[in-house]
C-alpha cells in the first residue's frame, strides 16, 4: 500500500519559514538530494527562499531548488513538514496544538491523495502530537511517519556534556527520551562517553557534584528553546542540522540509532503514543526499537510523559 517507485533523490519541504528555510539551506550543502521542492502558504516567501538558497549551489553540488506544489509529493523520497506557527515568548510547544493541528488537517490529506511512497518527516510543533496526527490522517504505514522528536534535545545535551567534560560532543552518547517539550526525560543511566559510564568520566575530568551538575545540565537543555526564543524569537539552526542528520540516515540507509518520534507499541509499558525513544532508522523509516536501560525513576517519568501526550491526543477530533 502506498508503495511505489520514488525519485530517489527528491525532497519536498512544506513550510518555508525559519525552520524550513534553514533546513533546506543545510540540505543544499549536504549533497543528499538532486532536487528540493518548496511549498508554503505564502508563495512569495517560498519563491524568495528558493532563489536565495539556490544562489549557494555553485559552492555545493549541482541540484535544483524550486517552488513546487503538492504534485511534487508523488515521487519524493522524503517530505518534511515545518509548516505551522512557532512558539512565541512564554508559549509552550503544547500551546501550539490547536493552531497546528488545523494546519495539518489541510496539509496531510493533500499528501495522502498523492499515493506517497516515501518517508514523512514532521518537524512542526508539538512534534509528537503532530506526528501522531499525521499517522492517523495520512493512512501511511506507521514506520514511514517520523517526527524529529528529541534528536535536537539530545544534540543539545551532548553539546552541553561535551563542554562540561571538555571532550568532543560526538564521543558523548546520551539520549533525551519522551516528549520534545517540557516532560522530556534525560536517560542518564545509559549515558556514556565512548563506553565509559558518565559518572566515571565526570570524575576523570574533575567533576564530583553529580546531582547538582546533572540537574543544571538537564534544566539548561530543557529550557534552551525558551531562552533562544526570548533572545532571537525563533530557533532554527540546531533543528536544521537535526533535519539534515535524519535525512542523511534515511537517504544512505545508515541504520543509525536516533531518538525520533514514532508510534510506540508496548515498549517501556507505553502503548499507542508517539514519542521519542532510540530506534534504528533506515531507508524504509523506523526499523526497530532499541530499548535502552532506564532507572526506575526515568522509566516512571517516561510513562508520565507518554500519559501527558495521550491526554492531549484524546481531546483532538481527527
Ligand atoms: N521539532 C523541533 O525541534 C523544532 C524546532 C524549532 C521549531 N519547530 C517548529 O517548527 C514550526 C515552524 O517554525 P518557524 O520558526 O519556521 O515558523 P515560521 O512562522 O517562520 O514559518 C512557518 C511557515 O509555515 C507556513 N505555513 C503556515 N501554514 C501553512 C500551510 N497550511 N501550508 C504551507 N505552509 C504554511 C507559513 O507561511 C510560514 O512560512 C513551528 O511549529 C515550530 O515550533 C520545531
Amino acid at each position: 500500500m502506498n508503495k511505489k517507485k520514488s525519485n530517489s533523490k527528491k525532497a519536498v519541504m512544506i513550510g518555508c519559514g525559519f525552520v524550513g528555510s534553514a533546513s533546506v539551506f543545510a540540505l543544499m550543502q549536504s549533497g543528499l538530494f538532486t532536487e528540493i521542492a518548496l511549498i508554503d502558504a505564502d508563495k512569495n516567501k517560498a519563491e524568495g527562499e528558493a532563489m536565495d538558497i539556490s544562489h549557494g549551489i555553485p559552492f555545493a553540488s549541482p541540484m535544483r531548488i524550486y517552488v513546487g506544489d503538492y504534485d511534487d509529493v508523488a515521487d519524493a523520497t522524503i517530505v518534511i513538514i515545518s509548516a505551522g506557527a512557532g512558539q512565541k515568548p512564554g508559549e509552550t510547544r503544547l500551546d501550539l496544538v490547536n493552531k497546528n493541528v488545523a494546519i495539518f488537517k489541510s496539509i496531510i490529506p493533500e499528501i495522502a491523495k498523492r499515493d506517497f511512497g516515501g518517508i514523512l518527516l514532521v518537524v512542526a510543533n508539538p512534534v509528537d502530537i503532530l506526528t501522531q496526527v499525521a499517522i492517523k490522517l495520512s493512512g501511511l504505514p506507521e514506520e514511514r511517519v517520523i517526527g524529529s522528536g528529541t534528536v535536537l534535545d539530545s544534540a543539545r545535551l551532548r553539546s552541553k556534556l561535551g563542554q562540561h567534560l571538555s571532550v568532543d560532543s560526538r564521543s558523548v552518547h546520551a539520549f533525551i527520551v519522551g516528549e520534545h517539550g517540557d516532560s522530556e526525560v534525560v536517560a542518564w543511566s545509559s549515558a556514556n562517553v565512548s563506553g565509559v559510564p558518565l559518572s566515571d568520566m565526570c570524575e576523570m575530568r574533575g567533576h564530583y557534584n553529580h546531582k547538582e551538575n546533572t540537574k543544571e545540565i538537564a534544566d539548561a537543555v530543557k529550557n534552551s528553546a525558551y531562552e533562544i526564543i526570548n533572545k532571537k524569537h525563533a530557533t532554527y539552526y540546531g533543528i536544521a542540522m537535526s533535519v539534515k542528520r535524519i535525512c542523511e540516515v534515511i537517504m544512505r540507509d545508515e541504520k543509525s540509532i536516533l531518538p525520533v518520534s514514532h508510534m510506540i507499541h508496548g515498549v517501556y509499558e507505553i502503548d499507542d503514543v508517539v514519542l521519542s525513544t532510540p530506534v534504528i532508522v533506515g531507508v524504509d523509516g523506523i526499523e526497530s526499537d532499541i530499548p535502552i536501560n532506564l532507572s526506575g525513576e526515568e522509566a516512571l517519568k517516561l510513562k508520565e510523559s507518554a500519559d501527558a501526550l495521550k491526554n492531549i491526543i484524546d481531546t483532538l477530533e481527527l
